[in-house]
């Protein structure tokens, strides 16, 4: 967690996952993970397609059973759906599927009734995640992100303390996508658990507290997003327009990795970014000046490779 945030107390569970493998068939899904989720957290797991992040999400959730090792939500095995334990999670599953012909609030209305959820609370969730105006539109007449912002308020429904999202914000137009980052983070600020899978880096390394890189089902690394960037020491990147300097001159300054031309203009890869500076500087030559350092993007390409796989 990280420090400075307010936290409530007492809610949000504590996720145990205990050298977790999963198979189907002859494939191996997941492999021997093992890691914790504490009380309140802000998780999230990272891994190129097919890497098993819906398998251990989806096991979590108690939808699927293990093939070896155990998952625990607060001590108890989620796969024995009792129901107390259940009214206590929110799952949002990465493909979606609704109730036929019904309009966006009774599609809400039918998960909230089964917790007796009052309807205005309905009217609320649907202000949250932006659907007011499509309350009462047909769910097959909602727009693919549409019908992910329904399905991450049918989530919601029942004020869960622990929510499961997998890939909630992969359909969503940018406006949509940050406002759903602030529903997510008044969740969790206000004490509930939160996990979510994502493709997006800069959206983990903005929510999460920690994540988890898997790929080929094993567990690469896990730790606060910002531990994983020091850890890679990444040179810094300094962007300046193409007229600032030339190719030839940039690279013949003390410090400097490697310099390429982009769209952009110029990219300097330096570990020594303040000599870089300070030369460019002493020349004049800092016309479209750009610093940054390392991202979790990075990390990610160090760790899972840049290739597309199937
Ligand atoms: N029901 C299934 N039957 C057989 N194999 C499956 C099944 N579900 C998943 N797999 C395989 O298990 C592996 C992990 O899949 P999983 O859906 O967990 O990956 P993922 O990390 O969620 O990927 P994505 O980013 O594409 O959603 C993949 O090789 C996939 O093909
Ligand atoms: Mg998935």
């Amino acid at each position: 967690m990280s420090a400075g945030r307010t936290r409530f107390v007492g809610m949000g569970v504590r996720i145990e996952v205990d050298h977790l493998t999963m198979r189907y068939g002859a494939v191996t899904a997941v492999e021997d993970i093992s890691f914790t989720v504490e009380p309140g957290e802000f998780f999230g797991l990272l891994g190129p397609n097919g890497a098993g992040k819906t398998t251990t999400l989806e096991t979590i959730e108690g939808l699927r059973e293990p093939t070896e090792g155990r998952v625990a939500i607060d001590g108890r095995d989620p796969a024995r759906r009792e129901p107390d334990l259940q009214r206590r999670i929110g799952v949002q599953l990465q493909s979606s599927a609704f109730f036929e012909r019904l309009t966006a609030v009774e599609q809400l209305q039918t998960f909230g009734s089964i917790y007796g959820v009052p309807t205005s609370r309905l009217d609320e969730l649907l202000e949250q995640v932006g659907l007011t105006e499509k309350a009462t539109a047909q769910v097959e007449d909602l727009s693919g992100g549409q019908k992910q912002r329904l399905s991450i308020a049918c989530a919601l429904v029942h004020d869960p303390e622990v929510v499961f999202l997998d890939e909630p914000t992969a359909a969503l137009d940018p406006q949509a996508r940050r406002n759903l980052w602030d529903v997510l983070r008044g969740i969790n600020e206000s004490g509930r658990t939160v996990v979510l899978t994502t493709h997006y880096m800069e959206e983990a390394e903005e929510l999460c507290d920690r994540v988890a890189i898997v790929d080929h089902g094993q567990l690469l690394q896990l730790d606060t997003p910002a531990t994983l960037i020091r850890r890679l020491d990444a040179a810094t990147r300094i962007g300046l327009a193409v007229e600032a300097i030339s190719i030839d001159e940039a690279r013949a300054l003390p410090g400097v990795q490697t310099v390429a031309v982009g769209s952009a203009g110029l990219v300097i890869e330096t570990r020594d970014a303040a000599t870089v500076l300070g030369e460019l500087g002493r020349r004049e030559a800092l016309e479209g000046l750009s610093v940054s350092k390392g991202t979790l993007e990075d990390v990610f390409l160090d760790l899972t490779g840049r290739e597309y796989r199937a």
